[in-house]
């Protein structure tokens, strides 16, 4: 730890991965506004740290926000990284791994390179970088390792199995670490974000080796429509830097916090509902039809379109004829409404 020149107090540093765009950006401007030293870990330093120095009014030579290059899929980027973390702050009171992406997808079609990128940069990359950081780490006796994971973790998420078990698998090296680390002094927090307004809930911002026309076309269907209405609550990044901020306070040796409501109340009917009541939940949330359904081929139809099954067979045909006409605006305006809000994101 460093001391501050005109106060005398000790500066803490922080390590926060992916710090470029999104929760790594916000909680980076948040840090140093709160007066830790921080190190922005990203793959474009460049771009990257012009942004947070205009953000944060930071001078190009200011020793509190520095960047540092590091791509979690190259092994020499890692190795790089850690020596250039060490040289710059020396052993650092905090590691946030937050870097990560997206990908949609049914297992049956994700493409297996994408589980492997997956892999990499949420769990052999932030190993790597924190086996390199640790030998100092544990010389200095404290530090903390905070994991970005994610609602999509907590349990198996449709459609989007490689995140699920990648962020899945973050969680539990985590808590294998928290033990083998906690008697040196230091410890672990696992953070469980909920909806943030950033470009990985993007479709830009992720991955899609989604079928729209295969055999999991009617889920797509449904999935697609009610994952859009979600990200309609995303809350923006900054309140995820609230949250961070207060998790730096964690002294124990593991913890474990939602960050937002979603995923605070995810946490909750996790902890009360058993694993089958969860899998129906989420079905159910998700408007996935129940087991066997779609035996053979079978295409069942949305609740939307049931109703308008019905009201063919009882309306008189003029009226039927107004009532498409009104469905067919309502559905033009919606995918204009969505393309908009795609092109801002
Ligand atoms: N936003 C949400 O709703 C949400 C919800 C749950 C969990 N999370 C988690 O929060 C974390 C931050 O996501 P975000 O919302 O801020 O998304 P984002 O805006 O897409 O930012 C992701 C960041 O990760 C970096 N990154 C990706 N691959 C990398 C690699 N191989 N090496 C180094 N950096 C890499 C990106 O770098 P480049 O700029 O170079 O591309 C970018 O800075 C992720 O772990 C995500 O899973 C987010």
């Amino acid at each position: 730890m460093r001391r501050d020149e005109c106060s005398g107090e000790e500066r803490r540093s922080i390590v926060i991965t992916g710090a470029a765009r999104g929760l790594g950006f916000a909680s980076s401007v948040r840090l140093y506004r709160e007066g830790w030293r921080v190190v922005a870990a990203m793959r474009t330093p460049d771009a990257g740290m012009a942004l947070l120095r205009e953000a944060t009014g930071a001078g190009e030579h200011d020793d509190r926000l520095i960047g540092v290059q590091l791509d979690l899929t190259d092994g020499a980027s890692i190795a790089a990284a850690a020596k250039a973390i060490e040289e710059a702050v020396g052993a650092p009171n905090a590691v946030v791994h937050n870097a990560g992406i997206s990908a949609a997808g049914m297992v049956e079609e994700a493409d297996l390179d994408l589980w492997q990128r997956m892999f990499a940069t949420h769990v052999m990359g932030p190993v790597a970088l924190t086996k390199a950081l640790l030998p100092s780490m544990r010389a200095a006796g404290r530090g903390r390792i905070v994991l970005v994971c994610s609602s999509a973790g907590v349990r198996g998420q449709p459609g989007t199995a490689p995140y699920s078990a990648s962020k899945g698998a973050m969680e539990r090296w985590g808590e294998s670490l928290a033990a083998e680390i906690s008697p040196f002094g230091l410890g672990v927090t696992s953070l469980i974000a909920g909806t943030y307004d950033t470009d990985i809930i993007t479709d830009v911002g992720t991955t899609d080796d989604r079928d729209l026309a295969g055999p999991y076309a009617r889920l797509h269907q449904t999935m697609n429509s009610r994952g859009r209405f979600a990200i309609k609550f995303a809350r923006p990044p900054e309140r995820f830097a609230d949250g961070l901020v207060k998790a730096l306070e964690d002294n124990g040796s593991f913890r474990r916090h939602g960050v937002g409501p979603d995923a605070s109340m995810l946490l909750v009917f996790s902890r009360i509902l058993s694993s089958p009541g969860m899998h129906h939940l989420s079905r159910l949330a998700l408007g996935i039809p129940r087991q066997g359904s779609m035996r053979g081929g079978a295409f069942p139809l949305t609740g939307a379109q049931k109703a308008m099954v019905l009201a063919a067979k009882v309306l008189p045909q003029p009226a039927m004829k107004r009532l498409v006409e009104v469905a067919m605006r309502r559905a033009a305006t919606k995918e204009a409404a969505d393309q908009g809000t795609q092109n801002h994101a």
